[in-house]
């Protein structure tokens, strides 16, 4: 209905807009048909009275008999014989005083025109009566000379005009309506023809037109009947309902992961003793909840102090301590192996290479060798813990890009699934690196190559097109190399649900009052927190930068308000990260003394790793999170703070360039760049009233209640089963029939 409205109120002032141009042309063209008119009918009656004129110009009895044989047309009002120096000689009945010879004589002379104009002259004057048209034209075959003045009534003109109008008007209005009419039948009419066509196409029987956006159709149909379907049966994502998809689509195999970050780092502390340190990565925070859910092995760098003392002979521990749920399997790099692999080639080179944040990627030869050497030996150690000669296995992050290959020359029938969780450049970007066409191939070893996002399957399939020989289906977002295919897939990546660092943790009200109590300030400060590593893609320094431009905005919150950064010391021997070290700090120290007084200091930096319990505990404190990265494949930290929020209280303010975004649109979001932008978002948080910050947290909740990591990895581990059971399927076929392989994946 409003869509009907709006295409009729278009229609109807185009037509209107049309009218008034038509209007305007018609009065033009017609005002000067009259005007013509008249003229050729005044010359018709001087021409013709022209000798009787001449003839009786000395004679006063027989003159205005002549002037009134000019006048017998009804549109002339009279007319006048006029000696050459402006005395009336004579004038027929109802000629108008203010056209007397004298004046006629001083009006023509006003306008710099002559009466003896051979061919006649006009003068039109509004009189109180209406517009009136006076034509003369000269006599010169008098002695004295002399010229006769015809008056014409133009009132007719102004009449005609809006006769003209009227009528007009009353076509566009009947045309309008009609257009209106037929257009809206038409339009009916031809919308219930698509309907059936469309209907028919959806039934596969005819309906060619809508037949190219069929296929588009039927997968969105199925995906979403899928998914529905198991959602219907399983609820929101568990690790039960995961455990059960596992035994369903894979008999319960064990699942083998290979990530460089180990969940569980052994540390020796100061006094001897060892702690367990939970390391902040987004991968792990991920991926931890679903190995205990799943059993299976996680093959992983050892980098802790005493992670030699912790593991048995086969370099393998149970993990959690405690629970004894799945095994972390420990790879021993050398210090040299270490330099190269992981801060050269992964953090030096791939890590600004993926993120759009200003730092440029450092690619060397030794490092590359490192990355190539140390791929290997994790793809020797997945295939040394692997139980079947096609077994699963999830391979994660931009530190194996070479690994899937690896691991597939030596287990060719293996379900791989790699995961990106950092953005995948545009072509352009990944041009950048001299190695980027063995990375990409090292990748297609894989079975699925999943990514944050479409946009970063775009970019996959755009950089595979661009460097390596291969055919890219389009329609399957595939790759097919030498008869194999590698899907490419998106998976949005997100936390546990419920987490589990909430057990046991002081309610939001007592974790508020116990870090204002910790930190000095009064129990009604205002509170903004953010937690990271210290990186230069989280946008650390622009955050701080927003906060001295709120109080710079905002004196109202000067005293008032403290933002609380606490950012865990990460990658530390790579220059740039000390760098940014060094700045964070600068930039603290900086807006403090701008802006202290007293006891108050508006910036708290934390830099220290902490562990998530106390990560939770400010989560629960802050008025507000602010998550500012540059450039973020997902940011695991802003679902967190979601998660922390059990009181659905708080504002995310959430920058736009994180995967994050995407799904948690009741944040404010915001560019990062843009310090005023970010300021007023935080100002805006701090003001907002609690029944919307509480409307907020609840979608932004529920949202990753329902899209959970158990359904991430769910996801991603069907569609392994799925890929695996063809596969099978696949090598039956080709032992019957040699060169099938293809079409059945
Ligand atoms: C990102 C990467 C992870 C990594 C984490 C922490 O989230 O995607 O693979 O574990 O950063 O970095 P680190 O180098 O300390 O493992």
């Amino acid at each position: 209905m409003a869509r009907t409205a709006r295409f009729l109120a278009v229609l109807l002032v185009g037509l209107g807009l049309l009218t008034w141009v038509a209007h305007l042309a018609l009065t033009r063209t017609t005002r000067r048909w009259f005007e013509r008119d008249v003229e050729l009918r005044e010359r018709l009656a001087v021409a013709s009275a022209r000798s009787s004129l001449v003839r009786q110009w000395a004679n006063p009895a027989a003159l205005p008999e002549v002037l009134a044989d000019i006048t017998r047309d009804e549109r002339v009002m009279g007319a006048a014989a006029c000696d050459r120096d402006g005395r009336t000689r004579a004038a027929s009945e109802g000629f108008p005083e203010a056209f007397a010879c004298r004046g006629v004589l001083a009006g023509l002379g006003a306008r710099g025109l002559s009466p003896d104009a051979r061919d006649g002259w006009s003068l039109d004057v509004d009189l109180p009566g209406g517009p009136v048209r006076a034509y003369g034209v000269a006599l010169p075959e008098l002695p004295g000379g002399g010229f006769v003045v015809i008056v014409h009534d133009m009132s007719f003109v102004g009449r005609r005009e809006a006769t003209t109008r009227n009528q007009l008007l009353l076509a566009f209005f009947v045309l309008a309506l009609a257009a209106a009419a037929v257009t809206v039948v038409a339009a009916r009419l031809a919308w219930r023809g698509w309907q059936d066509d469309l209907r028919r196409a959806l039934r596969g029987d005819g309906g060619r037109e809508f037949q190219p956006l069929m296929r588009d159709v039927r997968e969105l149909v199925a995906r979403l009947s899928q998914e529905r379907d198991a959602d219907a049966r399983g609820g929101v994502w568990s690790p039960e309902r995961l455990r059960g998809a596992l035994t369903h689509h894979l008999q319960g195999e064990r699942v083998v992961i290979v990530a460089n970050r180990e969940p569980y780092i052994h540390e020796r502390k100061e006094d001897g003793t060892v702690r367990v340190v939970h390391p902040a990565s987004g991968l792990v925070t991920a991926l931890e909840p679903v190995m205990r859910a799943c059993s299976g092995i996680w093959v992983a760098h050892g980098s802790g102090s005493a992670d030699r003392e912790t593991v048995d002979a086969h370099d393998r521990v149970k993990v959690p301590p405690g629970e004894e749920s799945y095994v972390v399997r420990r790879v021993w790099l050398t210090e040299e192996e270490e330099a190269g692999y992981y801060y050269g080639f992964s953090n030096e080179g791939l890590w600004p290479l993926c993120h759009v944040a200003h730092t440029r990627p450092e690619f060397r030869d030794v490092d590359w060798e490192q990355y190539r050497k140390v791929n290997q030996r994790f793809a020797d150690a997945v295939c040394d813990e692997v139980d079947s000669d096609d077994p699963i296995v999830l391979v994660q992050d931009y530190h194996f890009a070479l690994a899937p290959a690896m691991i597939r020359a030596r287990l060719p029938r293996a379900t791989i699934i790699t995961f990106w969780h950092i953005p995948w450049p545009n072509p352009e970007r990944v041009g950048i690196c001299p190695w980027r066409q063995e990375l990409i191939e090292g990748l297609l070893g894989s079975s699925v190559v999943g990514f944050h996002t479409q946009q970063h399957c775009n970019n996959f399939l755009d950089a595979v097109d661009a460097f390596v020989e291969s055919r890219i289906d389009r329609e399957h977002n595939a790759v097919v190399q030498r008869a194999r295919r590698t899907l490419v897939r998106p998976y949005p990546i997100s936390i546990e649900w419920p987490v589990r660092w909430l057990d046991g943790l002081p309610s939001p009200a007592e974790c508020a009052a116990g870090v204002r109590r910790e930190l000095g300030l009064a129990p009604d400060a205002l509170l903004g927190v953010g937690i990271d590593r210290l990186d230069y893609t989280k946008g650390i320094e622009e955050r701080l930068a927003a906060v001295d431009t709120l109080l710079e905005r905002h004196p109202e919150l000067r005293g008032r308000f403290t933002f609380i950064q606490l950012a865990a010391p990460s990658r530390t021997r790579i220059a740039r990260y000390q760098e940014l070290n060094d700045r964070v700090e600068a930039l603290a120290d900086k807006i403090n003394a701008r802006w202290s007084e007293g006891s108050y200091r508006p910036v708290v930096l934390l830099r220290a790793h902490h562990e998530p319990p106390s990560v939770f505990r400010y989560f629960r404190a802050a008025e507000l999170c602010y998550v500012s990265s540059l450039h973020d494949g997902m940011n695991l930290v802003a679902k967190e703070f979601v998660a922390a929020r059990t009181d659905e209280r708080g504002v995310l303010v959430l920058s736009q360039f994180t995967g994050a975004a995407r799904e948690l649109t009741e944040a404010l979001v915001v560019n990062p760049y843009d310090l005023g932008e970010a300021s007023e978002a935080m100002a805006t948080a701090l003001a907002m009233p609690v029944e919307q910050q509480q409307e907020r947290m609840r979608a932004m909740r529920s949202l990753v209640a329902h899209f959970n990591v158990y359904r991430w990895a769910g996801r991603m581990l069907i569609d392994a089963a799925q890929l695996r059971s063809r596969e099978r399927l696949s090598v039956r076929l080709s032992r019957r029939e040699p060169g099938s392989r293809e079409s059945v994946l």
